[in-house]
């Protein structure tokens, strides 16, 4: 972080930042980044950072892919830009959809491109809503979502997003988004609950609120496969297969967000597969185009589809999509993205490294300020606790993971802290397991450093 270079100026001068503290940015500067290479960042001073956190948990290939940019040079120059709509498509959309497919989890036969996550999750809506009333259920329109969750920032995807600073002075959520519990165990669960009786404690909870509801009025359930900017919240033992079921018994479609866990994360394709799950539809972003040009996809069921082609015959139009969806340019890039990701056996390269990253997040957790070790694959979280024996937090405003979190950059290793004080891991995918050492290493000085002013501070 920087006052003094002249892009940190200029920055700050003209760049209104999304999801930043914009007094503290202007106090501390922001973190000019200038390249990538690998697994790392360099700042406009030549600093080094390993990204611990792939950007926004999306770089999947880390920062310097030259297949990639050289996708998007010989798609710009053959069709830089065609459409889909009115029955047309530039060819390479056509491949990425069928290779999407080709790798999707079963029962999912179409896709519709987007250009983000938050866009695909509120085009999912929209299709929640269109298909009920194709149906002839216009009542059927109420959306679930869970506390915590992350869905995007868009009025719809924002209103899902179930964190208080999406919604705070944004007059969010809007009508017809309700939110039951997150499956957050180290929190949530009653002193000797198991992950077995919290799970079904919180599916009573959910059919609870379908049935006050009334079942005729709840549309669609949404969730991530493991919570990501919630705390990386992993679902405990039999959550999803309980909630399943009562989605099954009241008619309520499932939508899987795998905009984090989506491309081999958790360590499968697909977190659906990693936690046995029956979607009727799921959204996918980020890793998708290794984040190197904006994409995202509904992955939609053949039955839905079904629904939505009949739906066309009776009005003319499927009246839905967006300038840029399945834009050649960044179809191009995802395409190119997908066969490295077969090339690579990215699957294969998350489970040989994961346990790495597990292992070395574990060994921190006798340290006192260290409350729960949590994570899957390639995905992680360490939640920084005052007490941990009762498990009491420090005061949110004292900043705690934050600072940890600054003292991780000054030791040349990027993290992400969120509310909570939970510290997140989610390096590139294409990481190895020196890159894992030190990334573990960063955050073990950081949390050396935070002790220290803990102690100083008298906070603990
Ligand atoms: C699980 C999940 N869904 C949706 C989104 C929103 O994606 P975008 O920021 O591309 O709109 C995010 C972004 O972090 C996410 O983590």
């Amino acid at each position: 972080m920087s006052l003094t270079t002249s892009a940190a100026r200029r920055d700050l001068a003209f760049h209104l930042h999304p999801s930043t503290n914009l007094r503290q940015v202007q106090s501390e500067g922001p973190l000019v980044i200038t390249r990538g290479e690998g697994v790392y960042v360099y700042d406009d001073e030549g600093r080094r950072y390993l990204e611990g956190m792939s950007g926004l948990w999306c770089a999947s290939l880390g920062f310097s892919e030259r297949r990639l940019a050289e996708a998007a040079y010989r798609q710009m120059l053959e069709l830089p830009f065609y459409h889909s709509f009115g029955g047309k498509v530039p060819a390479v959309s056509t491949e990425l959809a069928e290779r999407l497919i080709g790798i999707a989890p079963a029962g999912l036969g179409r896709v519709l491109f987007a250009n983000s996550g938050s866009e695909a999750n509120d085009t999912a809506i929209k299709l929640a809503w269109y298909v009920n009333n194709a149906l002839g259920r216009p009542r059927k329109k109420k959306i679930i979502a869970r506390e915590r969750a992350y869905h995007g920032v868009t009025i719809a995807s924002g209103s899902l997003t179930g964190l208080a600073f999406a919604h705070t002075d944004f007059d969010l959520p809007i009508a017809r988004i309700l939110h039951t519990d997150a499956a957050y165990y180290y929190r949530g669960a009653r002193a000797g609950e198991t992950e077995e009786a919290f799970a079904a404690r919180l599916a009573d909870n959910l059919e609870a609120l379908i049935l006050r509801e009334g079942a005729d009025t709840v549309a669609a359930f949404f969730a991530e496969p493991v919570m990501g900017a919630g705390g990386v919240i992993l679902p405990p033992a039999t959550y999803f297969e309980r909630v399943q079921a009562i989605l099954r018994k009241y008619d309520i479609l499932f939508v899987v967000d795998e905009v984090i866990c989506g491309f081999g994360r958790t360590g499968n394709m697909f977190g659906t597969q990693t936690f046995d799950l029956k979607p009727d539809i799921v959204t996918v972003a980020k890793a998708l185009s290794a984040s190197y040009v904006p994409i995202s996809a509904n992955l939609v069921s053949t039955a839905l589809y079904e629904i939505l082609l009949r739906q066309s015959d009776k009005l003319g139009i499927f009246g839905h999509g967006y300038t840029y969806s399945s834009h050649p340019v960044s179809a191009a890039v995802a395409l190119e993205t997908l066969k490295i990701y077969e090339e690579r056996d990215i699957v294969a390269q998350v489970r040989r490294v994961a346990p790495r990253m597990q292992a070395g997040m574990r060994s921190h957790a006798d340290h006192p300020l260290v409350g729960d070790v949590r994570g899957v694959g390639l995905i992680g979280a360490i939640e920084i606790v005052r007490d941990k024996a009762t498990k009491q937090s420090f005061e949110p405003k004292a900043g705690v993971a934050a600072f940890l979190v600054r003292r991780a950059q000054h030791h040349g290793v990027i993290l992400r802290s969120m509310p909570g004080d939970i510290v997140a891991f989610c390096p590139p995918l294409i990481v190895k397991e020196v890159e894992i050492d030190e990334m573990l290493a960063g955050f073990g000085k950081a949390l050396d450093d935070t002790a220290a002013m803990v102690r100083e501070k008298g906070l603990a």
